[in-house]
């Protein structure tokens, strides 16, 4: 397995500090349109070098590709009100702002109208508006704008000791040696479930990348800020220091399921990971995809297209007779001696200051939740 970029090299479109106030026209960006100009511009988004135009977007909404053939599962699309589209052209460099401040720049090269029902279906499969990323979508402007991007400024860093582009992501797995690295995407702090899978993958590979997103979530998530302090407790007391590295990935959570699962194996990739964890609904929401349909989804790709290598794990339990964490490959127990909690469950639990049994999450972690909660609550 290697350790090359998708699609072979690492973009890099930065130019800190250029002056581009003699730029006059302005495009607002919303978080998820910040997040993304970044993520673009450090490399996360490799191949991709800028908003989608209309030949890129048609092509991965229809066939999880870009145009050139390149696998990508998820739409990066910079949305504009058709008013906005009217005052755009082709050809012109346009500053892109968030909140008065210049971010970056776009050569816009596309002006579109997606057909937003069609985007939806192909990659949410749903065109339900209480699915938290269709809903998102469709609230967003309904012109789309291509170009090449270029960032001027950072957006200020949230977690800054935890943060990393992928360039340095990559250096510091080559000065820890590590040669075989599991990614591991997560939005939710890390329960007995989450360390058993990833522990599993600790037996057969260098290293774990723990890289929890901290972007934009849906707003009964819990917060990054309490997750992160659940990360670190956890890291302290249970994992062996030298075999993890955590750092944070700050792009938004659009909640579509397999197409997120692809994409999310795709930018750990580019952040230097050789294996890629998925395990049970992995970003899915509700009840709009199957268990495993995130896993099933690979088997569309070769694995020469995706070049990093997923993991599957079977939905993981604590079990009263085995003792230990399982999953139904290697209990033969019942329903009856599973310890199985669903996520409204146990945000339930926390929030009327339950605490959830040890073997569904470690007693340091849901101290911290409770914690965390009592002061969301307050605030
Ligand atoms: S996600 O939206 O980021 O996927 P979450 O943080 O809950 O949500 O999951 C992180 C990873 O752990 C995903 O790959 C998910 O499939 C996996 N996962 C979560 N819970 C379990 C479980 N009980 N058994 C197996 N895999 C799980």
């Amino acid at each position: 397995m290697s350790l090359r970029p998708h699609g072979g090299t690492l973009v890099q479109k930065l130019s800190l500090g250029e002056e581009v106030s003699h730029i006059k026209n302005e495009i607002a960006l919303d978080a998820i349109g910040l997040s993304d100009l970044e993520l673009i511009a450090i490399g996360a988004y490799s191949p991709i070098e800028g908003f989608l135009t209309r030949a890129d977007y048609e092509s991965v909404v229809e066939t999880m590709k870009l145009s050139n053939g390149t696998v990508w599962s998820i739409p990066i699309t910079l949305p504009v009100t058709a008013d906005k589209a009217e005052d755009l052209s082709i050809g012109e460099v346009v500053r892109l702002v968030a909140d008065e401040i210049t971010y970056g720049t776009i050569t816009i090269s596309d002006i579109f109208t997606p057909d937003k029902t069609k985007e939806a279906l192909q990659v949410y499969r749903t065109d339900d508006m209480a699915h938290p990323g269709v809903k998102k979508m469709f609230e967003r402007g309904d012109v789309y704008v291509g170009g090449e991007i270029n960032l001027v400024k950072r957006p200020e860093k949230k977690f800054a000791e935890y943060y990393q582009d992928p360039k340095e992501s990559r250096e510091k797995f080559a000065e820890l040696n590590w040669k075989t690295i599991v990614g591991f995407q997560t939005r939710n702090p890390v329960h007995r479930a989450h360390e058993y899978i990833q522990k599993t993958a600790l037996e057969t590979v260098d290293g774990l990348f723990l890289n929890p997103l901290v972007g934009e979530t849906k707003s009964d998530d819990i917060p990054a800020t309490i997750r992160m302090e659940s990360y670190e407790v956890l890291l302290k007391n249970y994992y062996p220091n030298d075999r993890v590295h955590l750092a944070v990935f700050p792009a938004a959570m659009r909640y579509a399921g397999p197409r997120e699962a692809i994409f999310h194996a795709l930018v750990r990739k580019n952040y230097g990971c050789t294996h890629f964890i998925v395990g049970r609904d992995h970003a899915g929401v509700g009840d709009y995809y199957g268990t495993y349909d995130a896993q099933k989804i690979f088997l569309n790709f070769s694995p020469e297209e995706l070049d990093i290598t997923p993991l599957f794990f079977e939905h993981s339990f604590y079990c009263t007779k085995c003792e230990g964490m399982a999953s139904s490959k290697t209990c033969p127990h019942g329903k009856e001696d599973r310890v199985i909690l669903s996520g409204t469950k146990v945000r339930e639990m926390l929030r009327s200051g339950v605490l959830p049994p040890s073997t569904f999450s470690r007693k340091e972690v849901v101290e911290v939740l409770i914690r965390g909660m009592k002061e969301t609550v307050q605030a």
